[in-house]
């Protein structure tokens, strides 16, 4: 192993010891997953009309409200914000350089501004899983993510800490049994997007650190043979408005250092088939600050929909 700089983007990845836990993760982690037996290539592209679930309409008046706009050429507050047209992709236009700074958790303060929203959005967003994302997913009703994600990318923006976070979310504590779902609101190309890997060549990836998550996470940071590696298989994901991409949350992924001349605006969401989690033992918790409990009625819906 080649080591380089000390990393600066290093969560508390995951390292399971209990007997009974292991047993139950590892079989989760090397079976077959629902998701799986409906698309082998554990990626699944779907198109949804964004004018019935504009998402962008309430992410600009929230960062309207946040007080995030300023037009940074002219000194004076001026968006209004309607359907968002151009103006999203455009924001690093109109936030000041202070909030588009990253944070070490890969957040800008945009981004931070938008973990409240307005209770519509939050309908719309339930509505959103209960009529795109569970009918195409077919596998029966499902719980989904209470608060989306929303994640903010300026172009080239300060304090991208460490080196390109390759993860999957089960490294930070998600039930294997989780689908993700990401939502670009904006066109997202080259490292203006999600980097993605398919279910294959993760597995076989992660195959070779005998599930040791932890040591692979820091190998992302620390390891030129293995960021090569991730590089050769992570592809950037070509979508815009109207698409959206649901995939095993065994998928390695990362959200890049954004080098393009636009903002990248999307939401992640995950949802939990009520099926998966019939009968399953282990209760996973996040390991981020607010140590989360992915379950329902907590980090999921209590109800299911679809
Ligand atoms: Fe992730």
């Amino acid at each position: 192993m080649s080591t380089l700089n000390p990393p600066t983007f290093a969560p508390d990845y995951v390292h399971y010891t209990d007997p009974a836990f292991c047993r139950e993760f590892f079989a989760d982690m090397r079976g077959r997953s629902a998701f799986q037996e409906r698309c082998p290539e554990g990626l699944l592209r779907l198109r949804y009309d964004p004018v019935e679930f504009d998402f962008r309409s309430p992410v600009l008046a929230r960062l309207r409200d946040a007080g995030l706009f300023e037009d940074v050429r002219n000194g004076e507050s001026m968006l209004e914000p309607s359907n968002g047209d151009g103006l999203l992709e455009n924001l690093h236009e109109h936030v000041a350089e202070a909030h588009q700074r990253m944070d070490e958790s890969q957040q800008s303060a945009a981004a931070r501004a938008l973990y409240e929203l307005p209770a519509g959005c939050y309908e719309l967003h339930a509505r959103f899983h209960e009529e795109v994302v569970a009918p195409a997913l077919g596998l029966g009703p499902l719980h989904h993510q209470n608060v989306p994600t929303f994640r903010v990318f300026f172009p080239d923006a300060p304090g991208y800490p460490g080196r390109t976070s390759f993860h999957n979310d089960i490294m930070i504590g998600h039930n294997p049994r989780e689908v993700n779902v990401f939502v670009p609101l904006v066109e997202c190309r080259g490292t203006r997007s999600l980097l993605m890997a398919s279910l294959a060549d993760s597995l076989d990836l992660l195959g070779d650190y005998a599930a040791d998550l932890a040591r692979f996470g820091r190998d992302t940071q620390l390891d030129e043979d293995t960021i090569a590696r991730c590089e050769a298989i992570c592809r950037p994901l070509e979508v815009g408005v109207g698409d959206l991409v649901v995939f095993d949350s065994r998928c390695l992924h990362a959200g890049p250092h954004n080098t393009t001349p636009l903002t990248r605006v999307t939401f992640d969401s995950r949802v939990l088939p009520a099926r998966n989690i019939a009968g399953q033992q282990n209760r996973y918790i996040g390991r981020g600050r607010r140590r989360a409990r992915f379950e329902p009625g907590q980090y999921f819906s209590a109800a299911t929909v679809g």
